[in-house]
């Protein structure tokens, strides 16, 4: 089979890396990939949005399966596009895409399938939204309907902030018309968690669970990045809170897609809060996550190829996967600056040092090949090492990042500490 994956970060080059381990693959390519999925694929230098361009290389290539990486590929429609002319990819096309880019879309699937979620209301009204926040009590939250690169969730911990939020989205557009409605939601406490699963539409197979650290500083100081690390399995998701989270949030939400006509197929991510035992759904997300991801498939022992073949045929039944009973923690090594402003084209040095370490792997994100190695990105590479448990990992992961070196490169020398605490 020749098989694309679509996107250029760590995810997408963790999933190349699985793939190719499939007897059925003849040929991997990567659109538009990194310096490290040029090592294991062919890299095309189609961006992950030009969904068109992407359908073009497919037909005149004849690419027997796409899978895809980002979300705005999906929420754009790129999986009905594929589908016209024939073409085989995997995830939800842009009706079931919406339970990543309509807030709402989620919040209402939630309230008529008795998922249990933060209390919520929904504005397009910045008066009516502020006198319900003064209803309330801080903190609150407050949402952006649509996609915002991760940035239209403020938690606010005064009124005032909360105030701010809601001009800042409604009034000021500072997402565009991502920010025509708002949500404006109970602040849930308690740890944060992933459960990932793949869907045929009706039946779901569950992967290992997971955490990441979305701060860029250690002690989840400083702003919200794309995420600086990640864990499997996350200790803080209990055999209870395991089943508890299939059966009352992914069962329901995936029947209640099937009753409205547009059974989910595809990676289904759902970000939870647990409280006392109890899990409460946050988000969905359509695609698989970045970094969960490079945490994940490092422990699978099954096919991912074939697991996604039984998602498209709508044949996962009673399909188990097969885990190492090792964790895995990945680190992930930034560029001086990032998230704010950084710079590019840096040497990077002692990554194959690092890989003669037992039980390492690097997965690379901004990076690429010119005359050795540069960064390309703010997320440069992400380190990943398997362990007998979460401490081991964490010791094996650290040592192979003391090995790396780029100007300016920072990480957080904390990553995995939250499950060694729960
Ligand atoms: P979301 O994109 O909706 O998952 O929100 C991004 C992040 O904001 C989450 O990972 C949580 O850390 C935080 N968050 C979102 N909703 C809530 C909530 N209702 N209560 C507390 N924190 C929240
Ligand atoms: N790590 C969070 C995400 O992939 O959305």
């Amino acid at each position: 089979m020749k098989v694309l994956v679509i996107g250029q970060g760590g995810r997408e080059h963790a999933l190349l890396w699985k793939i190719k381990q499939s007897p059925k693959v003849k040929k991997l390519y990567s659109a538009p990939g990194n310096g490290g999925t040029a090592e294991i694929a062919e890299n095309v230098p189609i961006k992950a949005d030009d969904v068109n361009s992407l359908r073009n290389f497919c037909e005149k290539e004849k690419i027997d399966l796409t899978v895809v990486g980002p979300e705005m590929s999906l929420t754009s429609g790129i999986v009905d596009l594929f589908k016209e002319k024939g073409l085989r990819i995997f995830g939800p096309g842009k009706a079931a895409a919406q339970l990543e880019a309509s807030k709402i879309f989620t919040k209402e699937l939630a309230r008529n399938e008795n998922i249990p979620t933060a209390w919520f209301e929904i504005f397009d009204d910045a008066k009516k939204a502020k006198d319900f926040i003064k209803s309330k009590s801080a903190p609150i939250v407050v949402k952006a309907d649509g996609l915002a690169s991760g940035k239209g969730v403020i938690v606010a911990k005064t009124e005032n902030e909360a105030f701010q939020a809601v001009d800042k989205i409604l009034v000021e557009k500072a997402f565009g018309s991502s920010g025509d409605k708002i949500i404006v939601e109970e602040c849930l406490e308690g740890q944060e968690a992933s459960i990932i699963v793949v869907s045929d539409g009706e039946n779901i197979v569950p992967l290992a669970s997971s955490q990441d650290h979305k701060r860029v500083f250690d002690g989840d100081k400083g702003p919200n990045t794309g995420g600086m690390g990640a864990y499997s399995p996350a200790p803080a998701v209990t055999g209870e809170v395991f089943n508890n989270t299939i059966s009352r949030i992914i069962k329901p939400a995936i029947n209640g897609m099937k009753k409205r006509g547009i059974p989910y197929k595809g990676v289904l991510y759902a970000g939870i809060m647990i409280t006392n035992e109890n899990p409460k759904l946050l988000e969905f997300n359509v695609r698989f996550g970045d970094p969960e991801t490079q945490a994940i498939l490092p422990r699978l022992n099954s096919d991912l190829l074939e697991l996604i073949e039984l998602s498209m045929e709508g044949s996962l039944g009673n399909y188990n996967l097969k885990w190492k009973k090792e964790a895995c923690v990945c680190v992930v090594m930034a560029s001086g600056g990032y998230p704010g402003k950084y710079e590019k084209g840096k040497e990077i040095s002692g990554i194959e040092k690092a890989l003669e370490l037992e039980d390492t792997l690097i997965f690379h994100a901004g990076t690429r090949l010119a005359n050795g190695l540069l960064t390309n990105g703010g997320r440069v590479l992400n380190v990943v090492a398997l362990g007998e448990n979460i401490k081991n990992a964490i010791d094996k992961v650290y040592k192979a990042c003391g090995m790396i070196k780029f100007e300016n490169m920072h990480y957080r020398k904390d990553i995995g500490h939250s499950a060694l605490r729960s």
